[in-house]
């Protein structure tokens, strides 16, 4: 039994902060980010009150109403974060509490940039194994609440926000989800990591003096590993399936970099126009890019029966995949 998106949604706080707006506080000008990222504005959610899991429980109410069923019909939410609202308890059952879902387990997934990719696979399983019905996948970030808004090379990069999908068993074994590569490699672990605030490094005076509780980013080395590995997996996806670059309806890629998904949409053979972008609009939300993307390609009917889909990603572990899905 193959697992099928059966409803997407997502939500992006109201709060625009523009590369002009950075300008104001930072070394910087829209000029050097919007050329090297791509970038030219991000959301931002304001309300100190208001965490990842507020970002999530808007996109599972509008998942349940955009299908039409209860929040008790829910078996499963897999959270995708690398920004929870605490270490513990998970951002996941915050979401299952706010909406209802008084069946559903919930816990979340960290797989940073790649969370969503993760999350998706793990739970098509469940529905593949026959156990569960209706399985939320939701990748959701704060980023803000990790930035350095001092350190231009990072702040410039990411933004809030929230996206996700409601998985069901299909009935046609051709549609849904088709393939799955995942890989991890630990040891790129320094190059993009918050360093504090784990049990290696509790909180101190000391960690926060030091801003050890910022994400902190060595962007070449990950921008050179990314590029590599986008375009590998993507392509060896292909391969596996056989598709030819003409049979990709789109690619959707994570959006942490203009200049990565350009090379990835090369390497594979296809034009920007089968590429899902709105790094221009959003930045680089980790775990939501990409259900905010086919949220996107959702509401503006640009999937039809058939469609083929490619979903890649790479971020902090390294972890990387890709997806290869035909919408139902
Ligand atoms: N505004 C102006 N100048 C900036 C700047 C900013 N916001 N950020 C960095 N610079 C400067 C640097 O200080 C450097 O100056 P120097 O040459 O005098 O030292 C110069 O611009 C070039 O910096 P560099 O880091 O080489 O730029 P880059 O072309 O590699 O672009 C990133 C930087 C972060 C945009 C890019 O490396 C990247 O996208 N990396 C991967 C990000 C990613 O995929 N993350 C992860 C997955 S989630």
């Amino acid at each position: 039994m193959k697992a099928v998106i059966t409803a997407t949604a997502k939500y992006l706080p109201e709060n625009v902060l523009s590369n002009h707006d950075l300008e104001q506080i930072l070394d910087t000008n829209d000029d050097w980010i919007r050329t090297r990222t791509g970038i030219r504005e991000r959301r931002i959610l304001k309300d100190p009150d208001k965490a990842t899991s507020f970002l999530c429980s808007e996109v599972a109410r509008q998942l349940l109403d955009i299908r039409g069923v209860s929040a008790d019909d829910v078996d499963l939410i897999i959270v995708a974060t690398m920004t929870p609202d605490m270490l513990f308890p998970s951002t996941a059952c915050l979401v299952q509490n706010a909406i209802g879902a008084s069946n559903a387990w919930a816990f979340d997934l960290s797989g940073a940039c790649s969370g969503f990719i993760y999350a998706l696979h793990t739970g098509s399983q469940f529905i593949s194994a026959g156990t569960h019905k209706r399985v939320m996948i939701i990748g959701g970030e704060k980023m803000s609440a990790v930035m350095d808004y001092t350190d231009r090379t990072t702040c410039v990069l990411f933004g809030d926000g929230a996206a996700g999908v409601l998985l069901e068993p299909g009935t046609d074994e051709n549609h849904g989800i088709l393939d799955a590569r995942l890989y991890s490699d630990g040891s790129g672990g320094d190059n993009l990591c918050m360093p504090a605030g784990g049990s290696s490094r509790p909180t101190t005076h000391d960690t926060v003096d030091q801003k050890l509780h910022f994400l902190q980013q060595d962007g070449r080395q990950v921008f050179k590993s990314a590029v590599v590995a986008m375009a590998d997996v993507a392509t060896e996806i292909m391969e596996r399936n056989g598709l030819a670059a003409e049979q990709v309806d789109y690619l959707i890629p994570h959006q942490a970099n203009h200049r990565i998904i350009q090379a990835t949409a090369e390497r594979m053979g296809i034009s920007l126009d089968h590429v899902a972008v709105n790094i221009d609009r959003y930045g680089n939300t980790s775990a939501a890019t990409i259900p905010i993307c086919l949220a996107e390609l959702d509401e503006t009917n640009k999937l039809q029966t058939g469609s083929n889909l490619i979903l890649v990603s790479f971020g902090a572990g390294y972890t990387w995949g890709g997806i290869y899905l035909k919408w139902q």
